[in-house]
């Protein structure tokens, strides 16, 4: 008998077939809703392996998933999983590094061009039939080539970020991480700072760290007032890694330049968000992985993880905590 398998979001057809070779499978097909709690905690009960992207995978959800030994995401980032949890119920967590790196540092390349550049902001006058309206001096921004990036995470995101701004914009590269990278430094002529030293250097503090509890509010009030008054901040990340109030008092008193987010302390961004009426600030909606090809390779590589899972083997790309 073939393992069952749970996959709480639509998937391309070719993953389906793929998973279909290997498993018995139910796919939640609604893309406007999640599954409900419940629903999912009774849909694990005789599951062998999931695929629960943008779920809270907690000791609850686990509690009664006897058969569960692989639960994947389709996503680098993994802090909605508990994985203590997983570790106490022996059960796999996977997520899809590698095939995302490129994707991810190009839109963070255009967060960066836009906040200097004050291209969402033009886009908006633009649009709204505005131009001619005011002189040109009053949209002027910042150059983004020869001028100092500073890279809060120095992993593999990092240094697709480092490589586009010292090759394509001969930036000056500075970043902070716990570890040296020394070949970093050395392909990149990348010099580690401290935080804070970063945040007084940088012309464009780009965020690309996990959010842990270490990295949790790693940017608030005191930070952002160690930075520019022309600096430009770009996250990346997740959302809770900046202090999104604090961000927005900052860009309201034009301590910062600018700021460019893709990720946010609560997604979707609420109707209500001071950020949406602000006028420096570049958002987008945490898409920063999400082109059609980037989607499909990562969708593929987290059904590779489950079925390697649910067959007994380690998978590739196994969470190591
Ligand atoms: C990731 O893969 O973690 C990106 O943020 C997209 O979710």
């Amino acid at each position: 008998m073939k393992p069952y398998v749970y996959i709480a979001h639509p998937i391309p057809s070719d993953v389906e077939a793929y998973i279909a070779e290997h498993c018995e499978y139910r796919i939640w097909n609604d893309e406007n809703k999640k599954v409900p709690k419940d629903q999912l905690k009774e849909e694990l009960l005789s599951a062998d392996g999931a695929i629960l992207t943008g779920y809270d995978v907690d000791e609850p959800l686990l509690a009664d998933a006897e058969n569960l030994k692989v639960v994947s995401t389709v996503s680098v980032g993994y802090d909605h999983f508990d994985t203590s949890a997983l570790k106490k119920h022996n059960v796999y967590g996977t997520h899809t590094p590698h095939v995302l790196d490129e994707t991810v540092a190009d839109l963070i390349f255009g967060l960066v061009l836009s906040g200097g550049r004050r291209i969402a902001e033009l886009h908006e006058y633009v649009k709204g039939a505005h131009w001619g309206l005011e002189p040109d001096r009053a949209f002027y921004g910042y150059d983004i080539h020869q001028r100092t990036l500073g890279l809060i995470g120095m992993g593999r995101i990092g240094e697709k970020v480092a490589k586009r701004a010292r090759f394509g914009f001969d930036m000056d590269i500075r970043y902070y991480n716990r570890s040296r990278k020394l070949e970093m430094e050395e392909k990149y002529d990348a010099v580690r700072l401290e935080l804070d030293d970063l945040l007084k250097e940088a012309d464009f503090v780009v965020l690309i760290v996990p959010l842990t509890e270490a990295t949790h509010h790693l940017i608030g009030e005191r930070e952002l007032q160690l930075m520019k008054s022309s600096a430009v901040l770009v996250n990346g990340a997740r959302g809770p890694v900046v202090d999104e109030n604090a961000v927005v008092q900052a860009l309201k008193e034009e301590t910062i330049f600018s700021a460019a987010l893709d990720v946010f302390e609560k997604e979707p961004l609420p109707k209500d968000h001071p950020l949406l009426s602000l006028r420096n600030v570049t958002l987008t909606p945490h898409i920063g992985s999400a082109t059609r090809k980037t989607d499909e390779a990562m969708m593929m590589r987290a059904a590779e993880n489950m079925v390697q899972g649910v067959f007994g083997d380690t998978p590739q790309n196994v969470i190591k905590e």
